[in-house]
């Protein structure tokens, strides 16, 4: 299965492409994260996407098509992938389908998890990531067992330099203006499937499931 997670910052992209990417045993890409550890790791790529990421801007068009597309021809997504947070603009999605057309593929399906705007400002600004590990948390909807610290392996949870409420909104505002676009885009391409994200975790990933025709039986 090819499939876009699309939606706002704090829709849920992270946690459901995760559980996506398990269950149907695909890779998840995600290019937030991508850029996060390059940052980590002060690579060239990370010199270039740090100022745009700590501002909650986005990532120039040329710089992130072409690590996409590369990751993309890795022999791990020949069964398929979870693209999350990709694509962002119009132009992204028009190089993602010229590639997917050079190599004769499709994609499956789009989700689009919605959520209002109010709902986000209050998960993103209470989600605490894993420094080891990048298992995701909330303070308050999803709180690891021992404060601070990771259920799964121990590491240390710290907050997003860009979750912090003033840079929180201002990304909303680059999603409205800059991805928002996409739902039409992918709506006349009869690819978009909308689901209702203000639900809790669980419920979102089995309506998915279930319209991808892999709900229980
Ligand atoms: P990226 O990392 O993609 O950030 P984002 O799009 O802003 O999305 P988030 O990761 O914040 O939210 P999410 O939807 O994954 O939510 P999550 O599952 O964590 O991008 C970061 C930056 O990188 C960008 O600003 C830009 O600079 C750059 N970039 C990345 N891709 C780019 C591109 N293609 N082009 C240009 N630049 C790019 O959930 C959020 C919280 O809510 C968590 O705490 C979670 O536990 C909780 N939660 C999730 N679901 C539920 C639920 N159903 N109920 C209650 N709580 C929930
Ligand atoms: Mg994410
Ligand atoms: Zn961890």
């Amino acid at each position: 299965m090819r499939l876009i997670m699309l939606g706002p910052p704090g829709a849920g992209k992270g946690t459901q492409g995760g559980m996506l990417a398990r269950a149907l045993q695909v890779p998840h890409i995600a290019t937030g994260d991508i850029f996060r550890q390059a940052v980590k790791e002060a690579t060239e790529l990370g010199r270039r996407a740090k100022s745009y990421l700590e501002k909650g801007e986005l990532v120039p068009d040329g710089i992130v098509v072409g690590i996409v597309l590369e990751r993309l021809q890795k022999s791990d997504c020949e069964k398929g992938f979870i693209l999350d947070g990709f694509p962002r603009t119009v132009q992204q999605a028009e190089a993602l389908e010229g590639f997917l057309h050079q190599e004769g593929k499709e994609l499956t399906g789009v989700i689009l998890l919605d959520v209002d705007p109010e709902v986000l400002v209050e998960r993103l600004t209470g989600r605490r990531v894993c420094r080891q590990c990048g298992a995701t948390y909330h303070i308050r909807n999803m709180p690891p067992q021992r404060e601070g610290r990771c259920d799964k392996c121990g590491g240390e949870l710290y907050q997003r330099e860009d979750d912090r409420e003033e840079t929180v909104r201002h990304r909303l505002q680059v999603h409205e203006s800059q991805t928002r676009p996409l739902r039409d885009y992918y709506e006349k391409r009869g690819l978009l499937s909308v689901f209702a994200a203000a639900r809790p975790i669980e419920e979102v990933f089995a309506a998915i499931m279930e319209q991808l025709g892999r709900g229980r039986q």
